[in-house]
């Protein structure tokens, strides 16, 4: 696995390649979720480009940037094992050479102002402004990401279309682990008392899947939800929970890509997931 320290280094690396090349963006702490990506990008293309990145510009000043977990060694081997064959590891200088607060940024309005941008207000613009550096530099046929970010994916999506981008958007299926709790570098911040109770989101989910086949309307299914982590996670607060399109537009009724998605803060970790209401919106990563 080459390992390359600069935009120079990528350039150069980048023409020497033949073949389809994927980017699977990242910002290291990689778990099974993130190995599940590079499985998908494997299969599907010649080249597989990993980058790691803890973009200043998609935390706010209350945010955990400094805290977030950075193993660098461990990530590079689990790289390495997965068979991806570069990885760009580069610094905020190479990224933003004049500094995050002068450079160009790329804005996607109305769905990344709701839910997660609504909590994060610049969050959106800072994933996009780096995901689109980093197609930009390494000119991919295809981009993997995971779904648990749902919102994420379908921003990135939409800024992609509308710059006439021909960058395939891949988005894989969430893993989680044997209690339902979806893989996230942020889980590292739990207790374990708290770990198993974040669990209960995942069954809420379910629970509120199952009742949406009876009640499609949306006001008594959201209540389902609050109820139950109400009463599960004592000590929880709902940041938001909605059912929403695929174009994250909000729904009064369940219709067939209805998607719950939800963050929920357990202490002091927020956490985030979504489950497809219906079954031929369920994402498989064959
Ligand atoms: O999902 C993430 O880890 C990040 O938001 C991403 C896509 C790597 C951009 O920094």
């Amino acid at each position: 696995m080459i390992q390359i320290k600069s935009v120079e280094q990528l350039k150069l690396w980048r023409q020497s390649q033949l073949g389809s090349v994927v980017i699977v963006p990242t910002m290291g702490a990689l778990h099974s979720g993130h190995l599940a990506l590079i499985e998908v990008a494997k299969r599907r293309f010649d080249v597989v480009l990993v980058s790691i990145f803890v973009n200043p510009g998609q935390f706010g000043p209350r945010e955990d940037f400094f805290q977030y977990p950075r193993p660098l060694h461990a990530d590079l081997e689990n790289l390495q094992h997965a068979g991806v064959d570069a990885v760009f590891l580069p610094t905020d200088q190479d990224i933003y050479p004049n500094g995050y607060r002068i450079a160009t940024r790329i804005k996607v309005p109305i769905m990344g102002k709701v839910l997660c941008g609504k909590s994060r207000p610049r969050f959106f613009e800072g994933v996009c402004s780096v995901v689109l550096r980093l197609i930009q530099l390494s000119r991919p046929m295809g981009i993997v990401l995971g779904e648990k970010d749902f919102q994420q994916l379908q921003i990135i999506k939409e800024m992609l279309t509308s710059l006439f981008y021909e960058v395939e958007v891949i988005g894989v299926k969430t893993v989680r682990d044997a209690t339902g709790l979806a893989l996230s570098s942020r889980n590292q911040y739990l207790s374990s008392d708290d770990r198993r109770l974040s669990a209960e989101i995942y069954h809420g989910m379910l629970l509120v899947r199952n009742a949406s086949i009876t009640n499609h309307r949306v006001s008594f299914l959201r209540h389902i939800f609050f109820q139950y982590i109400t009463d599960k996670i004592p000590g929880s607060r709902i940041d938001y929970a909605d059912i929403v399109d695929s174009r994250i537009r909000r729904l009064r009724v369940i219709k067939p890509d209805a998607r719950l998605i939800v963050a929920v803060w357990i202490e002091k970790t927020r956490l985030i997931d979504n489950l497809a209401l219906r079954d031929q919106f369920e994402l498989t990563n064959d």
